[in-house]
């Protein structure tokens, strides 16, 4: 969501949004935390752990259209070795989500078992989504609640202000999300972001950005990659990564008066073309990391 792009996240700014997500807490069973599968640790907030405390949680690596197949079996392989279930989606297409329910009940399956030992005849848990602006919180709540439909109707007993969405017949969301901050605190972070598009470009150094990116490519160059502007091996080896923009730009016909290369437009042309999935499928994070 574009207004998302400008959140500027200020001491207040996360001070306000820990208390609501910690206001959501106490009404809910588990968390279901959405990350990118091409950024998992990039586009996940640390503080998270300490915020739930030891309330479950389920991680939807999200955008996995986008990231590579084995880096995200990698990413689920990991999680699962923490105890921790984590479902590869995208839910643009909705790919992956048929497996979400499922999961969530067996996340609360002792739940489930301990209220109905104490009598609870049909049990219902509830669930509330985070994740860091742009990651797919709407996309994930819409599809969701369209295969669900309804919006629990308003009854005595729930919080008002509180709206709910029904998943299944045991199952609840909340219908807002809970929105975390990215940790900037390390420039890697918020320069993984900014490749992504999940943070706004035009704040940093869009050349410096590209030189960065290229350094990865160049020791990660996918197929499409090298295809789509006729690169050799050599032209990788030959070349630093600011050279190689360059030539990229080049290629492209991307001069400026006196016959220079407009390295500016080179990568943003750079970005927009990643972004779209031109590169192919590149996941930037790997658990070993
Ligand atoms: P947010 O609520 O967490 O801020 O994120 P939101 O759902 O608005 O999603 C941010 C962008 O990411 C949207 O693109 C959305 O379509 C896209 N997106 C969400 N999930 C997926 C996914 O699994 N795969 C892919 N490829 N994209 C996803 P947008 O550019 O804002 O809009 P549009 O491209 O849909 O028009």
């Amino acid at each position: 969501m574009e207004a998302n792009q400008n959140i500027q996240w200020f001491p207040g700014h996360m001070t306000k949004t820990k208390r609501q997500i910690q206001a959501g807490l106490k009404l809910i069973d588990v968390v279901i935390e959405i990350i990118d599968a091409r950024i998992p640790v990039s586009s996940s907030n640390p503080d998270l752990n300490g915020i739930i405390q030891s309330k479950p949680k389920l991680v939807l690596l999200n955008k996995c259209d986008k990231a590579d197949i084995n880096a995200t079996r990698k990413w689920v392989d990991y999680y699962a070795k923490n105890g921790i279930i984590a479902l590869p989606v995208d839910c643009k297409s909705g790919r992956g989500l048929n497996k979400f329910v499922p999961s969530v009940r067996k996340i609360l399956e002792k739940k489930f078992e301990a209220q109905k030992a104490k009598g609870i005849k049909n049990p219902i848990l509830r669930m509330m989504i985070v994740g860091i602006p742009n990651v797919g919180k709407s996309s994930f709540i819409n599809r969701i609640s369209r295969q669900t439909r309804a919006k629990v109707e308003d009854r005595p007993g729930v919080t008002r202000g509180n709206q709910w969405y029904t998943i299944s017949k045991d199952l609840e969301m909340l219908d807002t999300p809970g929105v975390l901050w990215p940790k900037f605190d390390d420039q890697k972070v918020g320069e993984k972001l900014a490749f992504t598009g999940a943070i706004k470009d035009n704040i940093l150094d869009i050349e410096l950005l590209a030189v960065n990116f290229l350094n990865l490519m160049k020791s990660h160059p996918t197929q499409e990659f090298m295809q789509r502007f006729k690169l050799s091996e050599n032209d990788l080896t030959d070349n630093d990564s600011y050279e190689l923009l360059k030539l990229i730009g080049k290629k492209r016909g991307m001069l400026i008066s006196g016959g220079e290369i407009d390295t500016e437009r080179a990568a943003n042309l750079i970005f927009d073309e990643y972004r779209d999935g031109k590169f192919g499928n590149i996941t930037l994070e790997y658990p070993e990391e």
